[in-house]
C-alpha cells in the first residue's frame, strides 16, 4: 500500500500521528505490510490506555505474535493497525476508527492518541491487525476543565517485582469501579534477589534494548497485569528500577559503569519503557532523555502532577564523585548543600508555577518515594537513608515552601518505592516539628516487593510522630476517593509473598478534610 492510499484511509485524531509515523525521522522502510497470518496472537501483550484528558485518550498495544523473538516475530517493516473506540461494548454507538502504523523501530508498539472526544465519558476500544482482533479495553476521558465534579476514584500503586509475588492485587484493581490507576514507579525490576523468588524473570539484569524489551514482555505476559491495564486508563511516572536500582541522573551505582555507559543503558531502558507503556507519542524518548512529568486535570475537583525524581536528580549525598547509590547514614556535609536537587531546577520551577496557577479543589503531587522523614533514632544519632527525600533535605524544604504557599491545605503528596503503607503529615520543614503542617502524604505499599522488617518499621514510627501510619509487613495498594469535601484513603493489603489467590483486606482508613492539611483516622 502506498502512502497516499494509507493517508486517505486515516481518520480523525489519528491523522497527525499517522503523518508523524510516515514522515517522521528514522523511518527505515517504504514498505507497509499487513500483519502476516500465523497461528499466534499478535496481541499477546494486551491493550492499555492512558493520559486521559477532557477530549482525548491514548490507546496502546504492541504487536508481538512471538514475544520472545526479536521484534516479536515480525518483519522489519511497518505494519498497519486499526483501532476502534465506541461508547458501548458492541461498538455500535459513537464509533470512531483510525489506522496507525506499528513501526519496527518502536518494536511494533502503537501509541494512538484519539482526539476530539466528549469529556467525562466512558469508552470501549480494541485493535485489529490482519485478521486478528485484540481484547476489548475500557477507558474514559477526564471531565471538562471547568466542570464541577462530584467524585474521582484513583488506585495508587507501585513496586511490582515479578519474582517476589503474584499480581493478585491487579485482579482486584481490574474489578474495581475507579477512574484511573496512578502508578508511581518500579513497574519492572531490573534486578533479582534469589532469597525471595517465587517465579523467575526471563534472564539476568538487562544490559541493552533487547534485554529491557524482554523484561517488559515478562511483565506484560502476566494476565492479571494485562487485565488491570485493559480495565482502566493509567497515569504513570517512574522510579529507579525501570533502569537500575538507586540511579541518579547520569550516574550508576556501579563503579565499572561510567556516565557514558550508564546513559547508554538509560537510553535503552527509557526506550523500552516508552514502547510498552500507554503514554503519548510526544513522550517518545530522544536519546537518554524522556519527559514523563505531566499535568492532569479532573474538572474543578483536582489537579494532578506526575513528577520525575530520577532523571534530573543530584547523586546521593557524600558518595564518591559521580557515583550513585543509597545507604544508611547519620551525618554528611553535603546534606546542607542547597544546589542538590531531586527534581532538577527546571522541574522544580515548573511545579511551582503549576501549583501557583491551580484553582482546583485538590492538588495531587505524584512522585516516586516517601517525602516525610523516615529516619530512626539510634545510639549513634538519627539515621537517614540517602536515596530517599531524607538524603535531599534542602530540596525537600524548597518543595514544602512551594506547597506552603497553597494556603488552602489541599495539597496531597502521593508516593511509593518504600514498600510500606504510609499516611503522614507534611510540615513546612519536615525536620522541624515546630513548623506547621502544610500538606498530607499517602505512600502506597508495594504490589509484591518485600518490605522492611516490622521491628525496623516500629522504630521508624516511634522516631517520627508525623508518620500517622506505617506498615511494612503487607503488600498492597491504596484507593483514593475524592469529593469536593473530603479525600478518603483506604489502604488495601495482603500477605507477603502474595499468592495467586490472595485474601485482600483493608489495613486502615484515613481521611483528609478539604481545607485542613493533614490526614485523620477514619473510623
Ligand atoms: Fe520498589
Amino acid at each position: 500500500m502506498d502512502r497516499r492510499h494509507l493517508l486517505a484511509r486515516v481518520g480523525g485524531g489519528a491523522a497527525a500521528l499517522a503523518l508523524g509515523a510516515l514522515f517522521g525521522p528514522g523511518l527505515g522502510s517504504d514498505r507497509i505490510e499487513r500483519l502476516p497470518p500465523s497461528g499466534d496472537d499478535p496481541f499477546s501483550l494486551g491493550v492499555a490506555s492512558g493520559m486521559p484528558a477532557p477530549d482525548s485518550v491514548l490507546l496502546w498495544t504492541r504487536l508481538a505474535p512471538r514475544p520472545r523473538e526479536p521484534l516479536g516475530g515480525l518483519p522489519d517493516a511497518p505494519i498497519e493497525v486499526h483501532w476502534e473506540l465506541a461508547e458501548d461494548e458492541a461498538f455500535a454507538t459513537g464509533l470512531r476508527r483510525g489506522t496507525v502504523l506499528a513501526r519496527p523501530e518502536h518494536a511494533h508498539s502503537v501509541h494512538a492518541e484519539v482526539a476530539g472526544l466528549a469529556p467525562d465519558r466512558r469508552f470501549f476500544y480494541r485493535f485489529r491487525a490482519g485478521d486478528a482482533l485484540s481484547p476489548v479495553g475500557r477507558t474514559r476521558t477526564a471531565p471538562a476543565a471547568d466542570a464541577p465534579v462530584d467524585r474521582l476514584r484513583i488506585v495508587l500503586a507501585s513496586c511490582q517485582h515479578y519474582e517476589q509475588g503474584e499480581f493478585a492485587l491487579h485482579r482486584e484493581i481490574a474489578d474495581r469501579d475507579i477512574d484511573l490507576v496512578l502508578f508511581v514507579g518500579d513497574y519492572i525490576y531490573e534486578s533479582s534477589n534469589a532469597r525471595y523468588r517465587v517465579r523467575p524473570h526471563e534472564a539476568l539484569a538487562p544490559t541493552d534494548l533487547a534485554g529491557y524489551r524482554q523484561r517488559h514482555v515478562t511483565y506484560k505476559l502476566d494476565p492479571a497485569l494485562r487485565a488491570a491495564h485493559a480495565a482502566h486508563p493509567w497515569v504513570l511516572t517512574w522510579d529507579d528500577h525501570e533502569v537500575e536500582n538507586d540511579y541518579a541522573g547520569d550516574a550508576s551505582r556501579f563503579e565499572d559503569r561510567s556516565s557514558t555507559d550508564f546513559l547508554a543503558l538509560r537510553t535503552a531502558a527509557y526506550k523500552a519503557y516508552f514502547e510498552h507503556m500507554p503514554v503519548s507519542p510526544r513522550m517518545a524518548p530522544v536519546g537518554a532523555a524522556m519527559r514523563i512529568h505531566e499535568h492532569y486535570r479532573w474538572g474543578r475537583l483536582a489537579d494532578l502532577w506526575t513528577l520525575d525524581g530520577r532523571q534530573y536528580r543530584s547523586t546521593q549525598p557524600c558518595n564518591p564523585p559521580g557515583r550513585a547509590g543509597g545507604r544508611v547514614m547519620t551525618s554528611c556535609d553535603e546534606l546542607a548543600d542547597p544546589a542538590r536537587t531531586m527534581f532538577g531546577l527546571a522541574q522544580e520551577r515548573w511545579l511551582a508555577e503549576q501549583l501557583a496557577a491551580s484553582r482546583s479543589g485538590w492538588r495531587l503531587l505524584a512522585q516516586g518515594t516517601q517525602i516525610a522523614q523516615g529516619g530512626m533514632e539510634t545510639p549513634l544519632g538519627r539515621s537517614r537513608f540517602s536515596d530517599g527525600w531524607d538524603g535531599y533535605p534542602q530540596a525537600r524544604r524548597r518543595l514544602m515552601q512551594t506547597i506552603a504557599r497553597q494556603a488552602q491545605g489541599n495539597v496531597v503528596c502521593l508516593g511509593g518505592d518504600v514498600h510500606r503503607h504510609v499516611v503522614a503529615r507534611l510540615r513546612a520543614d519536615p525536620e522541624d516539628e515546630r513548623t506547621p503542617v502544610v500538606a498530607s502524604e499517602v505512600v502506597t505499599s508495594s504490589l509484591t516487593t518485600r518490605g522492611l522488617s516490622e521491628t525496623a518499621t516500629a522504630l521508624m514510627r516511634r522516631s517520627n510522630p508525623d508518620l500517622l501510619h506505617a506498615r511494612s509487613d503487607e503488600r498492597g495498594y491504596v484507593l483514593l476517593d475524592l469529593t469536593p469535601q473530603r479525600l478518603g484513603i483506604e489502604l488495601r493489603a495482603t500477605d507477603f509473598p502474595v499468592p495467586a489467590e490472595a485474601r485482600i483486606r483493608t489495613q486502615s482508613r484515613f481521611v483528609v478534610e478539604a481545607g485542613h492539611a493533614g490526614p485523620q483516622r477514619d473510623g
